[in-house]
């Protein structure tokens, strides 16, 4: 990144929804704070929702404010005269937004320009045209795309191709915003800047890896979303993918935008496909009904208060997805990958679990094999289990210990959010982080097999109770090769 940050038009379409004001302007203003927003960038919302620059520098005001730490007023009001509101129209029938847009942007065609598209992926085609036929789309300019990036793979493709009619691959940014979390890419770091894992890290060694990301929270007010994504659109397609990209690659010879990237995409097509009858072994899914979160009763996932009613997408969607995949390469052939995902669970929990075989031969009575945990959150840190002597004369005891690296005690500065390094990442032109076309498809050519056959069936997803870790069914998953979920976190 530069040091002397360069004047920059953010324009994010669908500028005043939840993404932007909760995490997206937020990341924004910690940027200013930190003094990596120069002095004549400007954020630019878009809606359709006939705002002027007051009304939404006061919504901003009302809504952001209170959770970001204001300690200088001189600098919110300064990030307060960054915004601008344009209401434009993607249909094509009403250009006047549009043309006010060209008259603000108009003399600064050699400023990085970023479209951020935080709106439904069916807008992004539209979106791009209309950018263009407005004359917008210049060298300089960039178009972040929020997921989902479709919703199987011929959708995605069709976005692709019409984001791409517009925009070269090298100005496209799909985010994943689960790439910009410290730990994750604590990961990269861990095991491409330290030496002893690498001899490890592979199918003699590792007897499986467990990807975990599990939620408290519940649905509410997200059925029209949710009812047509679930857990595997949500969740699994893109962030728990790409945490087993990252755990499973080849080491890259270069950290550049395109090394680390063209790494992952070898591992997502080298997933076994899970097809036909194989998808009742090596799938899981469930739908959380009424039960517990932090001791208090919360309804299930088709009682969720929301303006619509349930309906029969709404039954048949799932809330909890458990996957058994295995990637077929020479580093990791007969090694399981269980990727787990679920909305309200027990607890927050995200982590990456690799378990080590046990060793080759045992002088000692109640050993138990090694265990490396990467924590994403909550408590970013890294634990390894090793086996040690309990203190003491007479016979050997055994006990496993952690050995840990906790992020909040070993580092004191500030932990930037996932969107804020991501944001900085978009304005300095590096794509590293972000996926890239062929990496989205190859995920999709993965997770359609097995979307089908869920629809094609027709069934329900399996029940489990809010505040439980999931339904039985996931622990057979596992437990059909004698394996169990590690559970520290959720228990
Ligand atoms: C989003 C999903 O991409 O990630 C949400 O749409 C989910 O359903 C969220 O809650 C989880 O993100 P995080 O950063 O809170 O783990």
């Amino acid at each position: 990144m530069s040091e002397t940050p360069q004047p920059a038009d953010l324009i994010v379409f669908g500028g005043t929804g939840d993404l932007s004001m909760r995490k997206l302007l937020p990341a924004l203003y910690h940027s200013d704070r930190d003094g990596r927003l120069a002095p004549e960038t400007r954020v630019i919302a878009m809606s359709r929702g006939g705002l002027d620059d007051a009304d939404f520098r006061g919504k901003v005001d009302a809504e952001v404010r209170g959770s970001v730490p204001v300690d200088d007023l001189g600098v919110w009001q300064r990030f307060l005269g960054r915004l601008h509101h344009v209401t434009v129209d993607i249909s094509g029938q009403d250009p006047t937004g549009w043309a006010r847009l060209a008259g603000m942007l108009g003399g600064h065609e050699h400023r990085d320009r970023v479209f951020y598209l935080a709106s439904p992926p069916m807008t992004f085609g539209p979106f791009c045209r209309e950018a263009h036929r407005a004359g917008l789309v210049t060298p300089a300019s960039r178009v972040v795309l929020e997921k989902p990036l479709g919703r199987d793979l011929a959708s995605a493709l069709r976005i692709n191709d019409e984001v791409g009619a517009i925009f070269d691959e090298r100005q496209i940014y799909r985010i994943d915003h689960y790439l910009g979390k410290e730990t994750v890419q604590n990961l990269l770091v861990l095991r491409f800047a330290n030496a002893f894992l690498e001899p490890i890290w592979n199918s003699l060694w590792i007897d499986h890896v467990q990807i975990t990301v599990a939620e408290t929270v519940g649905t509410p007010g997200r059925r029209g979303y949710y009812d047509h994504a679930g857990a595997l659109r949500d969740m699994v397609q893109n962030h728990l993918l790409q945490l087993l990209c990252l755990v499973a690659m080849e080491p890259p010879s270069r950290n550049d935008r395109e090394s680390i990237r063209d790494e992952k995409v070898k591992v997502l097509q080298s997933l076994r496909a899970v097809t036909g009858g194989e998808v009742d072994r090596f799938t899981v899914r469930g739908q959380y009904t009424a039960g517990e979160s932090g001791g208090v009763p919360v309804p299930g996932y088709l009682d969720e208060p929301d303006n619509t009613a349930p309906t029969e997408d709404s039954r048949r969607v799932e809330t909890f997805a458990a996957i058994r995949a295995e990637v077929k390469n020479w580093r990791w052939a007969g090694v399981p990958f269980y990727l787990r995902t679920g909305k309200r669970m027990p607890y927050r929990c995200s982590e990456i679990v690799v378990q080590f075989k046990d060793v080759p031969h045992s002088i000692f009575p109640g050993s138990t094999p090694n265990r490396l945990v990467l924590r994403l959150q909550p408590s970013e840190g890294i634990q390894l289990n090793i086996m040690a002597k309990e203190p003491g004369a007479g016979e050997v005891a055994l006990k496993p210990v952690p050995l840990g690296l906790s992020f909040a005690e070993t580092f004191t500065g500030r932990v930037p959010e996932a969107y804020e390094r991501l944001l900085m990442d978009v304005l300095a032109g590096n794509p590293t982080l972000f996926m890239r076309r062929d990496e989205v498809e190859a995920a999709w050519r993965w997770i359609d097999p097995i979307l089908d056959e869920w629809e094609s069936r027709g069934t329900v997803p399996e029940p489990y109770p809010a505040g439980s870790a999931g339904p039985a069914a996931a622990h057979e998953l596992v437990g059909r090769s004698g394996r169990v979920w590690h559970e520290e976190g959720l228990a």
